[in-house]
């Protein structure tokens, strides 16, 4: 997130001595690629280092078993089993992952433990109701449409109000603008889908809260640990940077058009190591008379398609028994397109009022027993009409 911001009480110069109400807060770093890339400075009114207790959490990692036999995959993610009380951290499901992006879905109904995932950036997508990311920079208040990226190591909890359904991306790097959209000095570009207008940062107000042995999980590769702060984390008095969680909703997305069908890159909205995310939202159809609306068969030789259908018709999966919330896996080896009766369907419609989040990845998904328990045994043939 290159864009500089600062909230709440900081000193003049970075590196010197600050009193906040006559005592000398600490000064912490948060700072990618070691020091050499994005960064903020965040001013803690106790020693974020003061650990007074750490501990093992029993947590199994989720297996991700190879897709094979080599299948196309339709998920029902709100048939998975999920306990009443899940929260956006204990409750996720993972559905399908490799080395560099897992993804997950959880409806929340509850405040999540506070939390840091020190392997990678986040990325969630809010399906339904509401909800508050509260971080050490802050509170992001998120509603249905939201993207939310929240830098590798923020600790974070997810405060709900109601039930919250999210989608999760759990990076093992970091989540960017893509660079295409960016001039060298890190603005949006004119042509680029969505400007800064359209990036929300964390409230102006610093969020303080006071407490003592504050548990906090924090993700490794190795699974998950449990420290216990002497102090609560949420002491930032102030802080300033171009590192912090930012939102953007894909209500937000201005969708790019063609007199013939547009490829999926015009739709993209993220970066991430080894994937991509893009938005399909509501768009006027190929101007052109004899254009065929609907996508074209398409092979994405080096990558695995997933398409997580948020909102309105999806006009190329026709009759194929997707719905709202339906997640699709087209993986590489696999050539796929639009189900029967899609083109005839869309031709005489002037525009499309889907929503859908589509991410690429460049390694092949894995599925874990809970994808496979939700998966349409059905939809691999729906091509065929068998
Ligand atoms: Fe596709």
């Amino acid at each position: 997130m290159p864009f500089y911001r600062s909230v709440g009480d900081i000193p003049r110069k970075r590196h010197v001595v600050h009193r906040v109400d006559g005592a000398v807060v600490a000064e912490e770093l948060m700072g990618e690629h070691g020091f050499s890339a994005d960064s903020s400075l965040l001013y803690h009114r106790h020693s974020p280092s003061a650990v007074v207790g750490i501990e093992p959490v029993e947590a199994p990692e989720p297996a991700f078993s190879p897709n094979t036999p080599l299948s196309p995959h339709h998920l029902r993610p709100r048939s998975l089993d999920a306990p009443p009380d899940a929260d956006a951290v204990l409750g996720r499901r993972h559905l399908l992952g490799n080395v560099e992006v897992r993804l997950a879905w959880v409806r929340a109904t509850s405040t999540s433990p506070l939390y840091r995932d020190a392997v990678g950036d986040e990325l969630a997508y809010v399906q339904s109701g509401s909800a508050v990311l509260e971080s050490v920079f802050g509170r992001l208040p998120l509603s249905a449409g939201d993207y939310v990226v929240i830098p590798a190591s923020t600790t974070h909890r997810w405060v709900v109000d109601d039930a919250a359904e999210l989608l999760l991306f759990e990076a093992g790097g970091h989540v960017t603008v893509p660079p295409k959209y960016l001039s060298d000095t890190g603005q949006l570009l004119e042509g680029a889908p969505f400007s800064e207008r359209d990036q929300r940062g964390p409230d102006p107000e610093p969020l303080l809260v006071e407490d003592e042995d504050v548990a906090v999980l924090v993700r490794t590769r190795s699974g998950l640990s449990r420290h216990v702060h002497a102090t609560h984390p949420f002491d930032v008095v102030g802080w300033d940077g171009c590192l912090y969680p930012w939102a953007f909703s894909i209500h937000d997305f201005e969708p790019i058009v063609g007199r013939i069908h547009q490829p999926p890159p015009v739709h993209q909205t993220f970066a991430g190591p080894g994937f991509v995310v893009c938005s399909f939202v509501p768009r006027l159809y190929d101007t052109d008379p004899e254009s065929v609306k609907v996508p074209y068969h398409h092979a994405n030789v080096d990558s695995d398609e997933v398409l997580f259908y948020a909102e309105g018709d999806f006009m190329s999966r026709s009759g194929s028994g997707i719905g709202q919330a339906s997640i699709s896996l087209h993986p590489a080896g696999f050539v796929h397109g639009p189900q029967p009766g899609s083109r005839e369907a869309a031709a005489d419609q002037a525009g499309t009022d889907e929503y859908a989040v589509m991410m690429d990845t460049f390694a092949p998904l894995g599925l874990t027993d809970q994808a496979r328990a939700v998966s349409d045994p059905a939809y691999p043939r729906s091509w065929a009409r068998r």
